[in-house]
């Protein structure tokens, strides 16, 4: 078992790096290029006049999704990347993740106690990402309105709570999905010696519930 662990931490750390790499190709490579494509672009439609209304409407429609592109692959970036995680904490991290969700298709709730200390940093990237990934599952797979995250510190450990009142789904299906967020996740929870629950009805919601322990 002992042996057992040190294989999954390996793993996890391997595929850590391997985001921290995509994250930073992502953000200096196709990142950079697009902003040069987005500066170009607006260099050479100063420079030319275009006469007929639909030109410069497709023009204008251009810049505005490559200006889109930009953003979106530094979003993207920031995700993927841990570091970002280690400046904040968990807490606020999470805080500032769910600000970006479009308030007006779907209302997110954050209640976070306890967080005045931080975190073992390993701890702390992996149950970001197990939470990061839960909370996408609630936007691409719920239809929810509502999402309500519940993030408590004690002595022993962290206990989360994640409900959606989407559409839920067949928990009993979990073993045979072939998506790699659970499986990411209950890989996760295992290495952390931690217990997730699944909880869901369906048409009325999913919550999920997570703890880990935190020494
Ligand atoms: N909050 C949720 N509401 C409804 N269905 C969900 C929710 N979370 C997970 N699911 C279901 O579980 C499946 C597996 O999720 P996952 O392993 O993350 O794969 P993926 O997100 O790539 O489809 C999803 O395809 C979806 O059917
Ligand atoms: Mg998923």
């Amino acid at each position: 078992i002992e042996q057992q662990h040190i294989i999954t931490k390996a793993v996890l750390d391997a595929e850590e790096n391997e985001r921290k790499r995509i994250a930073s190709d992502l953000h200096d490579g196709v990142g950079q290029l697009f902003s040069a494509v987005k500066l170009n672009m607006n260099g050479l439609f100063d420079r030319i006049t275009l006469d007929r209304e639909e030109d410069r409407f497709l023009a204008e429609n251009t810049l505005a999704l490559v200006d889109e592109s930009c953003k979106e692959v530094r979003i993207i970036s920031h995700r993927m990347m841990p570091n970002m995680l280690l400046r904040s904490g968990i807490a606020s991290d999470l805080k500032s993740f769910i600000e970006k969700i479009d308030g007006d298709s779907l209302k997110v709730t954050l209640e976070a106690t306890g967080f005045k200390d931080r975190l073992e940093s390993n701890v702390e990237t992996m149950l970001y990402r197990i939470i990061q990934e839960t909370v996408s599952n609630v936007i691409k797979h719920a239809g929810a309105t509502r999402l309500d995250i519940i993030l408590t510190r004690d002595k022993d450990g962290i206990n989360a709570t994640v409900a959606d009142n989407g559409k839920g789904f067949d928990t009993t299906q979990i073993g045979s999905f072939t998506g790699i967020g659970l499986k990411n996740i209950i890989t996760r929870i295992e290495y952390l010696k931690g217990v997730v629950d699944y909880e869901s009805v369906l048409g009325k919601g999913t919550t999920v519930n997570i703890w880990v322990p935190v020494a």
